[in-house]
């Protein structure tokens, strides 16, 4: 069903599984900090300990090996490598990785990298954070040093974790790390994201095998309008939340209409000559996280509002300058995190992607969902409603790629449950189950499902 190089994967971030987070020279991100702040996050919960995944790499990678992935994506811990986020490499921490990726090769799965997957190092949110340029330069420095040291061993490189999330939940709406609720930072930050993404691929490329792949991961929305009057709503988020970053990376421009969209905020004068070409580096293969489609109609009056979970009132938004934009509730079924299931959104954003981008691959870098996965008397996890999304969503694909997409692999999200960000531990994407007293792990059916699914490279028809 799937071509025979088709990648399958399982994906992680580094500061929801790693733990050990005041070990080996790591120091804080501002996820450490946010985390700390009383109300930021649900229980406030931290990363602290998460997965324990650091001290037990190994009986996670035989997990990994269980499945039968081809690939695995992690993220690196920017302060674990490079404490504070300038200066020489922590030999210590890049001992870590070092480990995690000679294991997967040992075991015959490719290794993809993610270098920023939202933890900054907490002195570079000190003296400005993303929204301040050098913020751009110490990323691409500090991507050379992974160049240089892991770079003979991995196989994907993707610069940006949903820069999306980084700049409007980060800034604008303060629902994430590092909570600053200030819409023209957020737009600046958007910038220094597409800027220091550009200028990695650079270093990257530089620095690695020159058969390593260049990738960045977007959280592109796929975005439909209640009824046809509803276009320039659906054109004014679609804008902020995909062109924003397809512009400058893929095209070497952003659209003209963002400037004019968001001229109340900011007038852009921190994109400097040179910025845009600076962020368009030509790219091996797109990254897509995908989780469930947007709805919009237009609103007479008051603003649109939304928390990581949706729409909600008395919360800074993160969409800025969509005032007259309501962001609807569509029909269920939902997951546990109240995203509603709708795998046709995936079929068409990756055929758009296509005909808007044609010759450039993609691949699905995260996809999966939340449920309650209540343990049963005797241990097992019969989570058939993950089941049913992920089979839903992989048909999707194939669907995609019948129409002429070129999907390059599928990596489920997550291998096991972790730190969900704002909502803690309560939140529970893994097809593996880790117990929050134990730090057990213990296989989900969904678990066994994907493993049947890599054997046959696909899923039975629909
Ligand atoms: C994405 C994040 C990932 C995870 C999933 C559920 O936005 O990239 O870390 O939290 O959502």
């Amino acid at each position: 069903m799937f071509p025979t190089d088709f990648l399958w994967g399982t994906a992680t971030a580094a500061y929801q599984v790693e733990g050990a987070a005041a070990e080996d020279g790591r120091t804080p991100s501002i996820w450490d900090v946010f985390s700390r702040t009383p109300g930021k996050v649900t229980r406030g919960e931290t990363g602290d300990v998460a997965c324990d995944h650091y001290h037990r790499l190994e009986e996670d990678l035989d997990i990994l090996a269980g499945l039968g992935v081809g690939a695995y994506r992690f993220s690196i811990s920017w302060p674990r490598v490079q404490p504070g986020g300038s200066g020489p490499a922590n030999p210590r921490g890049l001992a870590f990785y070092d480990r995690l990726v000679d294991g997967l090769l040992a075991r015959d799965i490719a290794p993809v990298a993610t270098l920023y997957h939202w933890d900054l190092p907490q002195e570079l949110e000190e003296v400005g954070g993303w929204p301040h340029r050098d913020t751009a330069f110490r990323f691409a420095e500090y991507a050379r040093l992974m160049g240089e040291a892991l770079g003979d061993r991995v196989h994907t490189w993707i610069t940006l974790n949903e820069p999306w999330c980084t700049a409007y939940l980060g800034y604008a709406s303060g629902v994430h790390a590092p909570g600053r609720t200030d819409a023209a930072a957020a737009l600046a930050a958007v910038h220094h994201l597409n800027l220091g993404h550009g200028l990695a691929v650079r270093a990257l490329r530089e620095a690695a095998d020159p058969a390593a792949r260049m990738s960045v991961t977007l959280n592109l929305h796929h975005v439909r309008g209640v009824s046809e009057a509803d276009a320039e709503a659906v054109r004014r988020v679609d804008t902020l939340a995909n062109l924003a970053f397809l512009g400058p990376m893929l095209d070497g421009a952003y659209p003209r209409s963002l400037f004019d969209d968001t001229a109340a905020v900011t007038d852009w004068a921190f994109v400097q000559d040179g910025d845009e070409a600076a962020a368009c580096a030509p790219l091996d293969v797109l990254g897509v996280n995908y989780y469930n489609p947007v709805l919009v109609r237009r609103r007479e009056g008051g603003a649109g509002r939304e928390t990581a979970d949706g729409p909600a009132d008395g919360v800074a938004s993160p969409w800025i300058a969509c005032q007259d934009v309501e962001f609807v509730r569509q029909p269920g079924p939902y997951t546990e995190m109240g995203w509603n299931i709708d795998e046709t959104g995936l079929t068409e954003l990756l055929l758009r992607l296509r005909r808007d981008h044609p010759g450039l691959p993609t691949m699905i870098t995260e996809n999966g969902a939340a449920f309650p996965d209540p343990v049963e008397a005797d241990g097992r996890v019969s989570d058939d409603d993950r089941i049913d999304y992920l089979r839903r969503h992989i048909r999707a694909v194939a669907e995609a790629m019948a129409g002429g997409a070129d999907v390059r692999g599928y990596f489920l999200w997550s291998l096991m449950d972790n730190f969900e960000w704002a909502h803690g531990y309560a939140k529970r994407f893994g097809v593996v189950r880790v117990d929050r007293g134990t730090l057990e792990r213990t296989w989900k059916d969904s678990a066994h499902w994907y493993r049947g699914v890599i054997a046959a490279n696909g899923v039975e028809q629909g």
